[in-house]
């Protein structure tokens, strides 16, 4: 028996960071996918593995999502598997890979196990994955990747979030091109423990930024749904500029977005970003194609063209 599930990979359009402190933030899936391939082994396949695992990237995550769905799933223990990952969502760059293996995974396992689909419950032990993962995880990435489209976000408490699930269809969403700044030295937790010392200790400073960034996200908002391409810019540029005072855009990510902007364009980073090294990828949008190569290549950078508000966690193929 084998089962086929799909996540797509995501971008933070907006409110990242604030998103931890309980303001809002705006997510879009991208149409980059990873696929989860379970097969139920025969139960007299006697090989010492009964777990049998293949997959570009580290085997961490997968374990855990195995630990939090047969403790959910209430099984003493679970049938022999192969699970095979493959993935066209780069990793480590803020574009949601993790959050797209343990929501696609979850999901395989539910079906292929349980011959449940549950989506609300898929996205609630993807965040347990998520928790284990990354520390203090917002939630937002796992909604996103499991529900698709585009999210408007907010961790009300540790039990509640508030999860609207928008119709991408009545949006203008544009075409985005993402540079690829280079890998973050900084996990996505690391990132989040960074601003949260600097947070404890100019509190009414950061409070200011993430009030402004509610304002930012939901101008943004507004300017998507009527298409005002001149406020959707605003929004990125002042949301970019809040994100730098948040200390969390490295030098050469800055000075990349920069150059962007002075083209007319906006750029902005995508998620947890990152200081040392890259800050992962950027969200960019000038009409002259041609121009963001040049900077690219300039920069020493590669890009993805991504279309926004595809379709969350779904069954390929399955017996
Ligand atoms: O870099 P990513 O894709 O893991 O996004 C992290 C976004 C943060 O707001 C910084 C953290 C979170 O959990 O929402």
């Amino acid at each position: 028996m084998q089962i086929t599930v799909s996540a797509p990979g995501k971008i933070h359009l907006l409110g990242e960071h604030a998103v931890v402190y309980g303001y809002p933030s705006l997510l879009s899936t991208i149409d980059k996918r990873l696929e989860v391939i379970l097969t139920l082994l025969d139960k007299s396949n006697d090989t010492k593995e009964k777990i049998q695992i293949q997959t570009p990237e580290g085997t961490g995550l997968i374990y855990k999502s195995l630990e939090i769905f047969q403790k959910a799933a209430r099984l003493s223990q679970l049938p022999p598997l192969h699970i095979k990952v493959e993935s066209d969502i780069p990793v480590g760059s803020g574009l949601g890979s993790s959050a797209a293996l343990s929501v696609a995974l979850m999901g395989a396992l539910f079906k292929g196990i349980k011959n449940l689909w549950n989506p609300v419950k898929i996205n609630e032990l993807a965040y347990e994955v998520e928790k284990l993962q990354h520390g203090n995880p917002s939630g937002g990435d796992n909604t996103v990747v499991t529900f698709g489209g585009l999210v408007w976000f907010r961790r009300e408490t540790e039990f509640l979030k508030s999860i609207w699930n928008l119709p991408s269809a009545s949006y203008h969403l544009p075409s985005l091109i993402l540079i690829d700044s280079g890998r973050p030295k900084e996990t996505t937790g690391e990132m989040v423990s960074y601003v949260n010392r600097l947070y404890t200790q100019k509190k009414t400073f950061y409070e200011n930024i993430f009030k402004d960034q509610e304002r930012e996200t939901r101008n943004l908002l507004s300017a998507l749904k009527k298409g005002d391409r001149e406020n959707v810019k605003r929004a990125f540029y002042r949301g970019e500029k809040n994100l730098e005072k948040m200390g969390v855009v490295g030098k050469k990510a800055q000075s990349l977005i920069r150059s962007i902007e002075k083209l007319g364009g906006f750029a902005k980073i995508s998620g947890a970003g990152g200081i040392t090294e890259g800050s992962g990828m950027i969200l960019c949008y000038l009409s002259n194609f041609e121009k963001i190569e040049e900077i690219a290549k300039k920069f020493g950078c590669n890009i993805h063209k991504v279309n926004l508000g595809v379709e969350g966690v779904r069954i390929e193929n399955g017996e």
